[in-house]
């Protein structure tokens, strides 16, 4: 399977690791990213040098099988749907994008059209593998609350909005409560798990969304409460915030790789 990354930040950087390492069976064709000196870090992890794409039309026309999305939200609006019709597969990390449900039926479409597959991986959660077994029965209640030291917090658009400073947070605080898509909103670089939590079980604007900043904890903390049919489930996770981006965990770069092994893998466990 020959790669192309776009975003060699936190996740991007930890994915092209794998591929380097020789823990993914792929090979890294094309790397593209704003900043070109981020791209040219990644670049030195390999051997045999992956090409440096001075845009991201230059992945469009290449001949990578997979386009791996590592960017923002902006970048899936703008080249998923280019990419995806020049019949190349995707994984997007920025799953944020994909709560405007025109958007996702479009691409939806077009994956389908090309005979493509787009891939969503669990990123910093857990426990989709059994809300997507309890959706195919009824689903009554999918909420996540979201606790994050309030570093990880800053430059979401809801703070500036509501003329918060998280600096001065002193005690656990309730920041936000609603739907997720307005959450994605307010909270675009925190809570793409919300996206990808709604896909999963009863629709982005049904699933339930609070977010709290906390200074007492290092870790980013996501709970998972779901009622149905089948039962009811709670999942949390603590994890660990990647040193080179802190809104970002560890796990969803993890998950990124666990991925790309599922593709290239004769065996899928789980649901
Ligand atoms: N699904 C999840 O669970 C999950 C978890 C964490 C982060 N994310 C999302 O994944 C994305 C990447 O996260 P990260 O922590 O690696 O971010 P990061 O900021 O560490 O890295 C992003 C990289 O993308 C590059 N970039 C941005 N816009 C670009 C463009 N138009 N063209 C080329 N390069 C561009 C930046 O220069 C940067 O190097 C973000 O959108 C983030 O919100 C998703």
């Amino acid at each position: 399977m020959r790669v192309a990354i776009i975003g060699c930040g936190a996740i991007g950087s930890i994915i092209a690791k794998a591929i380097a390492d020789g823990a993914v069976p792929a090979e890294l064709v094309l790397l593209c990213d704003a900043d070109r000196k981020a791209a040219e870090k990644v670049s030195g992890f390999f051997k045999r040098k992956p090409r440096i794409a001075e845009s991201i039309e230059e992945i469009v026309n290449s001949n990578a099988d997979l386009v791996v999305e590592a960017a923002s939200q902006g970048v899936v609006k703008l080249f998923a749907p280019k990419i995806l019709s020049s019949k190349k597969s995707m994984m997007l990390m920025s799953v944020g994008a994909l709560a405007d449900e025109k958007f996702f039926d479009k691409i939806k479409k077009v994956a389908e059209k090309k005979r493509v597959k787009l891939y969503l991986p669990s990123g910093a959660i857990g426990g989709l593998d059994a809300l997507k077994s309890a959706s195919a029965a009824k689903i009554y209640e999918v909420t996540l609350t979201t606790t994050k030291p309030p570093n990880a917090l800053k430059g979401a658009p809801y703070l500036t909005e509501k003329g918060i400073d998280v600096g001065k947070i002193r005690k656990k605080t309730i920041l936000y409560e609603g739907s997720a898509t307005e959450a994605i909103k307010k909270f675009p670089a925190n809570v793409n798990v919300a996206a990808t939590l709604g896909l999963a079980g009863i629709g982005v604007k049904k699933t339930k969304v609070r977010v709290a900043a906390d200074p007492s904890i290092d870790k980013n903390v996501h709970e998972i409460f779901a009622r149905g049919d089948f039962g009811e489930f709670k999942f949390k996770v603590e994890n660990v915030p990647s040193p080179q981006n802190p809104r970002t965990s560890y796990l969803a770069a993890l998950s990124a790789i666990a991925t790309l092994k599922k593709i290239t893998s004769p065996v899928e466990i789980g649901t």
